[in-house]
């Protein structure tokens, strides 16, 4: 703490301007575990790692955390023949502990002790590093041309290599969201499900219930949204989203998304949200209009803030949500352009199959509101009623009239479920001809459907007996979040000078 203070007051009488970085989410020191709760990168990171050569001198290298030191290289440039890590004891006579040293005091610890400091020359390719500041639980970032007035003598080299493993092994960080407003259908899954289950493995997957969005416009039903919240993790569990590879959390449980929101909304116009076109669109559908709420109007802003909350770089969505996409990526760049703040990921859309699942009556989308939709949790008796209700050819009478395959919801839904693709083909060749009758069609749409159903019904049944579980698998997620929000919160208050 003594060296934390010591810091503090060499960076002040410098007038070096830092910021403290909120690291207190990782579970240990380790530099994979800071990049994966803080979203750094790790040629972000630098570290300082002190070394004695066998007359005792002190070797310091510091090296961004997303090489390797070459050993061979520093013996060499330091005349040296065996390099050892420091021992506890030899950083405790400078005044570090174990694991929480900081290249700030190096300067200083030259005069009293023989240090040789060597940095990597990637060090210098950086604007800023993220390095040490000794205390438990948070980092410090500055700029390098500051470092290096910090550190008396030092050398520049290239002494490291690439850490292939570092290079390669960096899970981005992907967010994305449902509204807890019912239960998800088979359009949920098409359009963005099937891709969560997908990426689970490869990215930091967080899934977030916005529970808040969904009352922005169901105010007088809140019983329903919070019901639905349950729903949501059942359908999670359902489709094979794992609990303990993606986050799940829930909106309201981590406040500091208002707060970001706040400062995020200089940033956008009035104009530019009745812009949106999903705000528009929604607007229209629900004849709100001028009576509509500010907070579904503000919507957009809000979801920006969802997104920059877990400062994620990928977010998978349906295709409608492009627009909300793009608004997120222009409130950061203004943000970070106005404060010269660079740790803010403008995320990318991710969306998935590029086709729009209709709903049964032919609608071109399929929702709670339009009563036309096929729920994931359907049982057998209900998808048979659905599937004999859906919308074809509306021109064609008998089954020997020729039909039309285009916009024909049995086949869209044929192509999307069907894995039997010669069963597919040679139904759409007899429609055509008219020699395939309206029954046979669906009869087989619906063993199709069914068997595609059948075992995320099963999963979700299990679900329902483990509600609690999901719910609390959720509320973890939610702190884990917030813990993960307030740093960022933070980057962003420090920017805007507001920090005290
Ligand atoms: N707007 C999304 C929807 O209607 C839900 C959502 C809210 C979301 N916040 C998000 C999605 C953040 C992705 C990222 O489906």
């Amino acid at each position: 703490m003594e060296t934390h203070r010591k810091i503090v007051e060499k960076l002040k009488i410098m007038g070096i301007k830092y910021q403290e970085i909120d690291q207190r989410a990782a579970k240990d020191r380790s530099v994979d575990e800071l990049v994966r709760v803080t979203g750094m990168k790790y040629s972000e990171g630098m570290s300082t790692l002190f070394f004695r050569t066998e007359k005792g001198e002190y070797v310091v290298i510091l090296r961004r955390d997303d090489r390797n030191v070459i050993s061979k290289v520093v013996k060499k440039l330091s005349g040296s023949k065996s390099l050892n890590f420091a021992q506890e004891s030899d950083l405790e006579a400078l005044g570090f502990e174990a694991g929480l040293v900081s290249p700030v005091l190096l300067g200083e610890l030259q005069n009293s002790y023989d240090i040789k400091v060597y940095v990597d020359s990637k060090v210098i390719e950086n604007d800023f590093v993220i390095c040490g500041i000794a205390k438990e639980g948070f980092g410090l970032k500055i700029k390098v041309g500051d470092l290096l007035k910090l550190l008396g003598r030092y050398e520049v080299g290239e002494i490291t290599e690439a850490n292939e493993k570092r290079q390669s092994g960096v899970k981005k960080r992907i967010l994305t969201g449902d509204r807890p407003t019912g239960k998800l259908h088979i359009g949920h899954y098409v359009g963005t499900l099937k891709n969560r289950v997908l990426l689970q493995d490869e990215y930091d997957q967080f899934v977030l219930i916005a529970n808040i969005h969904a009352l922005s416009d169901n105010s007088d039903n809140p019983k329903m949204v919070k019901e639905s919240i349950l729903e949501l993790l059942c359908d999670y569990y359902a489709v094979g989203i794992d609990f303990d590879k993606t986050t799940v959390y829930i909106q309201s449980e981590v406040p500091e998304v208002h707060e970001i929101f706040m400062y995020l909304s200089n940033f956008a116009t009035v104009q530019q949200i009745m812009h949106n076109p999903t705000i528009k669109t929604e607007l229209k559908q629900n004849s709100m209009e001028d009576s509509t709420p500010l907070g579904f109007f503000i919507y957009p802003i809000h979801q920006a803030a969802d997104i920059l909350c877990v400062n994620a770089s990928l977010v998978p969505v349906g295709k409608d949500q492009a627009p909300m996409i793009e608004d997120t990526r222009e409130l950061v760049r203004k943000f970070s352009k106005t404060y010269g703040v660079s740790s803010l990921n403008e995320p990318e859309g991710l969306y998935g199959a590029q086709v729009n699942v209709p709903g049964i009556d032919g609608n071109e989308k399929m929702g709670k509101s339009l009563n036309n939709a096929i729920y994931l949790s359907d049982s057998e008796e209900e998808l048979r009623k659905k599937v004999f209700k859906v919308y074809t050819d509306p021109n064609r009478i008998r089954a020997t009239d020729p039909g039309t395959v285009e916009g024909n919801v049995a086949f869209i839904y044929h192509d999307l479920f069907n894995t039997d693709k010669e069963e597919v083909a040679d139904l759409k060749k007899r429609y055509v001809e008219g020699t395939v009758g309206d029954v046979e069609v669906k009869e087989k749409l619906f063993i199709a459907m069914n068997n595609f159903l059948t075992p995320i019904r099963e999963k979700r049944l299990e679900a329902e007996s483990m509600k609690e579980e999901l719910l609390n698998k959720a509320l973890e997620g939610s702190k884990k979040v917030r813990k993960i929000a307030r740093g960022i919160a933070d980057t962003m208050k420090e920017a805007m000078l507001i920090k005290y």
